[in-house]
């Protein structure tokens, strides 16, 4: 109908399925904290976010607030071994939150006046409310993961602890105890998900309960103590408006991304790591109709649909003995017996991209995909690779001619340096020029300079182009007009902007 469309041979030939490393096992090894059973009460934790908001950010610490770290942790560790001796962990984790904070408190008094520590109220409250974080929350993380604007937390061994606030990367003062005390944590963490990390099982993801990605490094591959990276899950996700109100995207080109979403184009959103690609991803799938059936392939579910016909489905990684795996490609084929009429792919990385580009190509128009590339270009070119990798030996004119025919549009995200997120381009895919694939830009961004704060100016504009070739989709779907009124208005507004 749209001209573009060829259908491929449904013989798709044996692939090598990509690894992936984490192994998971169910829940084994002794932790020496018992699982944590509910959140830590909110009181708390909003005390203990309040603390860190007002004074514990701070860059460099002067040799007088690492002494007094050091007695705090020494004191600290003192009472915690002497709580550990006295109480049975495996018991209070049973109890329920309160009643166990209520044990601790009371054991922790006593050890104080037994050990002779001095100490103020206060003082004593802090420490109290440390020990309990660490008994049956996430210890030191626990004031970061109760923030919602922070996106990533990122801990470098026990004594740094990154997070992502407002695009910038910050060092918090948040610190371990020591290694031991930080693999414990990690420990807790992914015994949630039935898995573990250690020595001869390194590398791990995991969820936490509210949703957030975890990923694990330990010792000895991380050389500096474990790695802990979480990417918070934000329950409220950005819309389409408010990446407009950031400045992310023009008004202009956030309609051009609506009637992509809303005309079934299939859409590959492209970009770094941490630019923004699930989060448009996630916007334009709010275009999609109600009543339309949706199947979402992801590592870890992060999109959230208000669609009522979605399917979510999860990849698994290898167990232990490194069976019962269920790859992307595996989801993305199965997707196929399910009658579905998009099918979403959280992130392309490896020989699904073959099967993606199958179900764009037969009858499953508007199903969309992110994968990891600096631009447009690079995008369609990792595709290929990844379906070169995967072990199909077809000719590269083949795989091109396959994109070319699937691949209606991609969409750059990017993270600049001023830690601001934009869309960077709407390219679209027209075909194919010989051996190459030819594109042209609908909607770019051009970075024009830097304010006084460091920040960067830039604009976004329509390149001039009314009619793109999706413009026979947007027509079917009674959006055409929208399409070219839009391009049209940015166009005229880059031409007067040029002109003065
Ligand atoms: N346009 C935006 N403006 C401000 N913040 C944004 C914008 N887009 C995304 N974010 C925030 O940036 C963080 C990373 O976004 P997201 O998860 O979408 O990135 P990603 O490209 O999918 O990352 P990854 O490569 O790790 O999967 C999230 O906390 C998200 O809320
Ligand atoms: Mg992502």
């Amino acid at each position: 109908m749209f001209g573009k469309r060829q259908t491929f041979g449904g013989n798709t030939p044996g692939a090598g399925v990509a690894p992936r490393p984490q192994p998971s096992a169910p829940a084994s090894g002794s932790l020496t904290v018992p699982a944590r059973t509910e959140a830590v009460p909110k009181p708390v934790v909003d005390a203990a976010v309040n603390r860190l908001r007002n004074e514990d950010i701070v860059d460099v610490r002067s040799a007088d607030a690492i002494a007094r770290d050091k007695e705090y942790f020494q004191t600290k560790s003192a009472i915690f071994n002497a709580l550990i001796d006295s109480i049975d962990l495996s018991q209070l984790a049973t109890m329920e939150q309160e009643a166990a904070r209520e044990e601790i408190r009371d054991i922790v008094a006593e050890i104080i006046a037994l050990k002779s520590i001095v100490m103020s109220i206060s003082e004593q409250e802090d420490l109290l409310e440390d020990i309990c974080n660490d008994v049956l929350g996430y210890g030191p993380l626990e004031p970061l993961l109760a923030r919602d604007d922070i996106a990533d937390i990122m801990v470098n061994g026990s004594q740094k602890c990154y997070i992502e606030v407002g695009g910038k990367v910050k060092l918090t003062n948040v610190r371990f105890r020591d290694d031991s005390h930080l693999m414990n944590v990690c420990q807790r963490i992914v015994s949630q998900v039935g898995r573990r990390v250690d020595e001869s099982s390194p590398i791990c993801d995991a969820r936490l309960p509210d949703g957030s990605r975890v990923n694990v490094i330990a010792p000895p591959l991380a050389i500096d103590g474990a790695a802990l990276t979480i990417r918070k899950f934000k329950k409220d996700k950005l819309t389409l408006q408010q990446l407009v109100k950031y400045g992310s995207i023009s008004s202009e080109g956030a309609e051009v991304l609506r009637i992509l979403g809303r005309v079934r184009a299939n859409v590959l959103i492209s970009g770094g790591t941490g630019s923004g690609k699930t989060t448009l991803l996630n916007c334009l799938t709010a275009f999609i109709d109600r009543d339309e059936r949706v199947i979402t392939c992801e590592d870890s579910a992060e999109l959230q649909l208000q669609q009522p016909h979605v399917v979510r489905l999860e990849t698994r990684p290898p167990n232990l003995e490194g069976e019962g795996e269920i790859t992307m490609r595996d989801l993305v084929k199965n997707c196929l017996r399910m009658r579905p009429e998009r099918i979403i792919v959280g992130e392309v990385r490896g020989p699904e991209a073959f099967d993606l580009l199958q179900a764009m190509n037969t009858g499953h128009d508007g199903s969309m995909g992110t994968l990891h590339a600096n631009s447009p270009r690079e995008a369609l070119s990792r595709l290929e690779s990844m379906i070169t990798m995967g072990g199909y030996s077809l000719p590269s004119r083949t795989i091109r001619e396959m994109i070319t025919s699937s691949i209606d549009v991609v969409v750059q995200a990017a993270r600049l340096r001023d830690g601001s997120r934009r869309i960077t381009h709407i390219s679209e895919v027209l075909g194919m020029e010989g051996e190459t694939i030819v594109m042209q830009d609908i909607f770019l961004y051009d970075i024009l300079g830097e304010d006084q704060s460091g920040n960067l100016t830039g604009r976004h504009h329509s390149t001039g182009i009314t009619k793109p070739q999706f413009a026979e989709r947007a027509r079917y779907f009674n959006e055409e007009a929208n399409l070219v009124e839009a391009l049209e208005r940015s166009n005229i507004e880059q031409q007067t902007l040029l002109k003065s």
